[in-house]
């Protein structure tokens, strides 16, 4: 485990480990977690170039003043987007080209807790803002990344370590935790360009949908998440595969103080009105995430959810997460090392600190500092730097036996397969 204090001993060493002009584009910065972390990133970095995607004009406006004054010598543009659809997402990655050549740092936050509704391009809703876009974000600025001179990494922050069963034959999350009694939802059928619109799940005999019922619903957010969480270290096992020269980092947050979740919740129709209720015992806001959550990581984990942090914690977590060299790429060599510091080799600072130093082209991001007691990471096949990592708030792995399992079932295979078969039905293209 990386305490808080280790984090920002690391964070505080980035204007000296990371040259200037450093390129970050954060999907979902207009609040939250992506917001937090992106500000602890202008604070730290010298003179980056930051691109934040939301829908919101209004927030960004607030945010671009807010990142100005951190650090005025950063540039910070806001794209607006609606990133639930995939022709969206394509847009916005031109759009991208268009001003960058390379790209340091994807970090990726765009999510929501809206179900049983679907996008015009017959994704569920949840599953299209929290995996498919951000899978086709990452697949479409892939070149840029895999060109940064240093650092090369991608975050994304959703339920790292909290993998659980994938239904294969409801790859999309419609039905699942649902009574089998409303499940209306056909198999997802094998990856095609053709494949037909999908309902959502269906109003029971009474003529009310089964996300009414708080309880259903609660147990669907569990199930998704779980199942979801294991799509996305799935797929990032398939990227890495792709680009062993990119760092992949799929993190649980721990529990955030971020309102905007829970307000979407509230504003997300009856269904979500109806457990957003159940759930906050009517004190909304922190109490309503804090208390959805306590269910849903209890339903699946069995274990208690009780600590909050705040949202300046959580950016500092996440950035400690987004550029330490604790997360090294695959092609870094230290697969199959099994000493602590992952075979490094030992180096000087400009400030004279000994470091570990990171194979020598500095692309794993800020090197490590012998002693500190923070080492590479184990990946999510349970090899030290192995290049994608499934961790808690804690940087920490933990779920590689879960996602081992899924690995025998031939899903790395089966969800990318899956996946790139949506890409095509929507898009008409594998990657932009
Ligand atoms: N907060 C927690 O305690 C917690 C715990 C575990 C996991 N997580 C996960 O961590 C991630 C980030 O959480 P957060 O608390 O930072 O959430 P948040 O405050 O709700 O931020 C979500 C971001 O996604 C953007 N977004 C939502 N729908 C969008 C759409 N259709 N198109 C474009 N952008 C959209 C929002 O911007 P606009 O509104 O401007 O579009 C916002 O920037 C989520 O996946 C969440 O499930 C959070």
């Amino acid at each position: 485990m990386v305490t808080l204090e280790q984090m920002r001993a690391s964070n505080a060493r980035i204007p000296e480990c990371l040259p200037a002009g450093l390129v970050a584009v954060f999907v979902g910065g207009t609040s939250g977690i992506g917001e937090a972390t992106m500000k602890e990133l202008a604070k730290h970095a010298v003179q980056p170039r930051i691109y934040f995607l939301g829908r919101s004009e209004r927030a960004a406006v607030r945010i671009t003043n807010e990142l100005a004054a951190i650090n005025p010598g950063g540039q910070y543009h806001f794209l607006q987007a609606d990133l639930s659809l995939l022709q969206t997402v394509d847009e916005v990655c031109y759009e991208l080209k268009g001003h960058e050549g390379v790209i340091n740092l994807l970090f990726l936050t765009a999510g929501t807790m809206v179900t049983g509704k679907e996008t015009p391009e017959h994704l569920y809703y949840p599953t299209a803002l929290n995996y498919y876009s951000r899978i086709r974000l990452i697949v479409n600025l892939l070149p840029l990344l895999q060109k940064a001179p240093f650092l090369r990494r991608v975050v994304t922050v959703f339920g790292g370590t909290k993998e659980g069963a994938v239904s294969v034959g409801d790859l999309q999350g419609r039905s699942l935790g649902l009574p089998l009694s409303s499940r209306t939802c056909p198999p997802t059928p094998p990856a095609s360009t053709s494949s037909p619109p999908r309902p959502t799940p269906s109003p029971t005999s009474t003529g009310t949908s089964p996300l009414n019922n708080p309880k259903h619903h609660a147990s669907h957010l569990a199930h998704l998440r779980a199942h979801t969480a294991s799509m996305t270290t799935l797929a990032l096992e398939s990227l890495a595969l792709e680009a062993p020269d990119v760092s992949f980092v799929h993190t649980f947050p721990g529990f955030v103080r971020s309102t905007h979740v829970g307000r979407e919740l509230r504003k997300g129709g009856k269904a979500a009105k109806a457990a957003a209720a159940a759930a906050s015992g009517g004190n909304g806001g922190v109490g309503l995430m804090r208390s959805m959550l306590n269910k849903m990581v209890s339903s699946t984990s069995g274990s208690s959810a009780s600590v909050v942090s705040s949202l300046a914690e959580a950016g500092e977590r996440q950035l400690f997460v987004a550029t330490s060299g604790r997360f090294p790429a695959r092609s870094r060599g230290w697969g199959g090392r099994n000493n602590s510091t992952g075979g490094m080799s030992t180096a000087s600072t400009a400030t004279g600190n000994s470091v570990l130093s990171a194979g020598g082209n500095g692309t794993a991001g800020v090197v490590l500092v012998e002693g500190s007691g923070v080492n590479v990471a184990r990946g999510s096949d349970a090899r030290q730097g192995s290049g994608v990592y499934s961790v808690g708030l804690d940087a920490e792995a933990k779920g590689e036996e879960a996602v081992r399992r899924l690995r025998e079932e031939d899903l790395v295979r089966r969800v990318w397969l899956h996946t790139i078969g949506e890409f095509l039905r929507v898009t008409g293209t594998e990657f932009v």
